[in-house]
């Protein structure tokens, strides 16, 4: 196993498997027992809701007993509780949102639920927070007021950065887009909405992106490049790595059993960084996937140790593709390290800009015959992968 970080939602492997048209196919799981087996297993660390670990309208004896089982099975078996998050989706009182609720009332519950939770996490020393909000959203466009609706999310999520810093709390919030189901279309649907939204708050400081693999693809997008874009906004705090083949219901499959070239530039970018350099992501390859419903409790574990060595064989994959001198000749070629220069120079006025003849006096003709080698690079990626 290799020394990279890895951590599991105990949620994924505590599925029991029910789905929409289907019972369970698994037993419950002991959460405390995930975690042991998890730590057993060669990863890292672990994540949780509030709902993973005691159920829902718990008494307080319950509550802390549930915890302080999971608390005891990382204690004894090293693994780090690196993010919480809460549940503000299966109780029927949140079927119209949490914080975008048209009920004040389920609004303040939702709220009040969800700080409980920052408690939580910070006394288990997590360093996330991830909010999804999987029910904030609609299934018709006249079911809410959308201004009131959004201005309501934002209120919640900066209500939550604000109790974190006035607790002290070493937190950061990471929202996690995704475009639809459990609602028709969610709030916050990708990555480039969280980020807007985030811009408005008064405490955006501490609230960034837990984009997931699956979520970005089911909207027809480039998962690497909303990490990129997360990234160069400096709002890549946590992910979500699965598996998803295009446009359709969430798979959570294994990371690396939907779209492979893509995890393969994924895991590229998360383990050796922009070719020019800039911001890394430095937090755990954290995994939300499901084991599938055809497997039982063999399969539960196989699936959960497939995540770690797919990730970890697209690793040595990716650093042998970046330190190949024809890859880096066809960066070279392509004009990837070219991409890094400033299209202006250095304190270039516009008016000296404007009046550089240079500009306009290239051979356009020629100019426009370059050939960028795109493909013979991308040719050379696949080798690598599958060579
Ligand atoms: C989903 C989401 C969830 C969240 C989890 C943590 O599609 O169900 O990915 O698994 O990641 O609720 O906030
Ligand atoms: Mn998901
Ligand atoms: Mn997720």
């Amino acid at each position: 196993m290799s020394d990279i970080k890895y951590s599991f939602g105990l949620w994924t492997v505590g599925w029991p498997a029910n789905d929409p048209f289907g019972t369970a196919t698994r037993p419950e799981l002991d959460p405390a027992e995930s975690v042991r087996k998890l730590a057993d297993l060669g990863a890292w660390g672990f994540t949780y809701h509030d709902n993973d670990v005691f159920p829902f309208g718990a008494s307080e004896a319950d509550r802390q007993a549930g915890i302080d089982s999971v608390k005891k099975a990382a204690q004894e078996s090293g693994l780090v509780c690196e993010m919480v998050t809460t549940n503000t989706f299966s109780h029927p009182i949140f079927k119209d949102g949490a914080f975008t609720s048209n009920s004040r009332d389920v609004r303040r519950f939702g709220l009040k639920k969800v700080l409980r939770s920052v408690d939580n996490a910070a006394e288990m020393g997590a360093s996330t927070f991830v909010m999804w909000g999987g029910r904030e959203g609609t299934e018709y466009d006249n079911s809410k007021d959308l201004h009131s609706a959004h201005a309501r999310y934002a209120e919640g999520i900066d209500t939550v950065a604000a109790y974190i810093k006035a607790k002290g709390y070493d937190l950061r919030i990471g929202l996690e887009p995704k475009p639809n189901e459990p609602r028709g279309d969610i709030f916050l649907p990708t990555i480039g909405h969280a980020i807007a939204l985030i811009n408005t708050l008064d405490n955006g400081d501490i609230v960034g992106l837990n984009p997931e693999t699956g979520h970005e693809q089911m909207a027809g997008l480039n998962y690497t490049h909303g990490l990129a874009l997360a990234l160069y906004c400096g709002k890549l705090f946590h992910i979500d790595l699965n598996g998803q083949h295009g446009p359709r219901y969430d798979q959570d499959l294994v990371f690396g059993h939907g779209d492979l070239l893509s995890a393969f530039f994924t895991v590229d970018l998360l383990e050796n960084g922009f070719p020019n350099g800039g911001p890394r992501y430095e937090g755990p390859r954290h995994f939300d996937y499901k084991p599938s419903r055809t497997e039982y409790l063999d399969g539960v574990w196989e699936s959960a140790k497939a995540n770690m060595a797919t990730y970890d064989m697209l690793a040595a994959k990716a650093k042998a593709y970046r330190e190949d001198p024809e890859v880096q000749a066809a960066f070279q070629h392509a004009g990837i390290f070219e991409l890094g220069e400033s299209t202006l120079g250095a304190g270039e006025s516009f008016d000296a800009f404007l009046a550089d003849e240079s500009v306009d006096g290239i051979d356009v003709d020629a100019t426009a015959e370059r050939d960028y080698g795109l493909v013979k690079l991308h040719q050379l990626a696949l080798k690598h992968l599958i060579g």
